[in-house]
């Protein structure tokens, strides 16, 4: 358990350790569009504001004298499996859009370090890729979930993301349409419907879109890519047609657990729990989609409290460096997911960028637990005791 093998395993980083400067590091280098969109908060930017805000006032308060002459372990366990590190890179759509490598350099970096790679359905490249450059790595699928009328498309996406080693689905409730998002309206930017259709190739290689593209519009999908991205992204932001009931659908057609991403409310974290689910990631989208909202990490302590022996939480929105995931998981996450800083990564190095910000964020988390005399991860050592609330 070498930390330093975890953050300075290199002589010289690609770029900083310093996790909150990458933000403003990234920003020189990206085009106003694609700022505009990995920048884009939902209105005002206050749920976002209020998400980084939260982790403030906990403080991780140090314990002495105790034997911690090995470094923390930092493995989780969750969904039935025992996992190295307690961080997964969250589902980001269009990653091409910020290195031409995209998807591929971050399935290929998320294998490297150990650490689950969630698909997005609004991803720029085809499943049958990623899941190639991932390897034996652990990866999960993220479903934008068609309507009912299209449960025939499900079907297809949930089969493929099974047939190319996908072990979990993670079903996202909180973007059946994008939210209000001003940099994006105020650049003209759509990243799924660009005509270089970046942000479709999952679905032209999806042989149920490509056949009822065909039907609808009598042609095929390379003889009028913006047409195809359009269709793409109407079907996978088709508004919510969906209730509880429906997830017997999900259950009937993926073998393994079923995560649903995007809760905020005690009630449907209970909700979730007494229908079986096997897990929740307590998130608000990093609030880009609603404003005027919770932070995240409020949430998560509410909802700790009232399923923590239920159902498996995840959490994410807002993390920024190591002692965010401590505090995450003291109150009672098993995972947390990395959204925003893993993407400026791969602005800055591409597959080296993506490695260097989940290593980073490994190597600070397990110091800041080794010098708070706490020796791992799991609920026996790291917990509401360790944590000092000053709001
Ligand atoms: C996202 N997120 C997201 N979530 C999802 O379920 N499917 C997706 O395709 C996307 N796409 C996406 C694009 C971009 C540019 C961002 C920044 C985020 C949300 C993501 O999984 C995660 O919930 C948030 O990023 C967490 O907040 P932080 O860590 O970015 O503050």
């Amino acid at each position: 358990a070498d930390v330093y093998g975890h953050g300075l395993k290199y002589e010289r980083p690609p770029f900083t350790f310093q996790s909150n400067e990458w933000e403003s590091l990234a920003r020189e280098r990206m085009s106003r569009e694609s700022l505009g969109y990995v920048c884009g908060n939902a209105s005002t930017g206050e749920t976002t504001r209020k998400n980084g805000e939260a982790f403030q006032k906990w403080s991780i308060v140090p314990s002495r004298l105790v034997k911690t002459d090995s470094y923390p372990s930092l493995q989780t366990q969750l969904l039935g499996q025992t996992l190295p590190t307690p961080i997964a890179v969250a589902p980001v759509g269009v990653q091409r859009i910020f290195n031409p490598d995209g998807e591929i350099a971050v399935a290929k970096a998320s294998a490297r370090e150990k650490v689950p790679y969630i698909y997005s359905t609004a991803a720029a490249t085809s499943m049958e890729d990623v899941a190639k450059a991932n390897g034996d790595g652990v990866r999960w699928y993220q479903l934008y979930w068609p309507s009912n009328e299209h449960n025939d498309l499900t079907a297809s996406l949930l089969h493929r993301a099974k047939a190319n080693g996908f072990t979990a689905l993670v079903v996202t409730l909180d973007t059946y349409k994008l939210g209000w998002r001003p940099s994006d309206l105020n650049n003209g930017y759509n990243p799924f419907l660009r005509s270089d259709s970046i942000g479709t190739a999952l679905g032209f290689s999806d042989p149920v879109f490509r056949s009822h593209f065909k039907k609808k519009h009598g042609k095929e999908v390379e003889e009028d890519l913006h047409d195809a991205a359009s269709e793409w992204a109407g079907l996978i932001f088709p508004g919510f047609s969906h209730g509880w009931e429906d997830i017997a659908f999900l259950r009937e057609n993926w073998d393994g657990p079923i995560v649903l991403k995007g809760i905020q409310a005690v009630q449907d974290a209970k909700h979730a729990a007494e229908m079986g689910i096997e897990g929740i990631v307590v998130s608000n989208h990093g609030g880009r989609q609603q404003d005027g909202g919770p932070a995240s990490l409020d949430c998560l302590v509410k909802i700790v409290k009232a399923v923590g022996d239920k159902i498996d939480i995840l959490y994410d929105s807002g993390i920024r460096c190591g002692a965010d995931i401590a505090k995450a998981m003291a109150i009672g996450a098993k995972m947390v997911l990395i959204g925003r800083p893993y993407i400026y990564g791969l602005v800055l190095g591409g597959e080296e960028g993506v490695g260097h910000v989940l290593r980073s964020l490994l190597g600070d988390l397990t110091m800041n637990l080794h010098l708070a005399g706490i020796q791992s991860v799991s609920q026996k050592d790291l917990n509401m005791d360790c944590l000092e609330y000053s709001g």
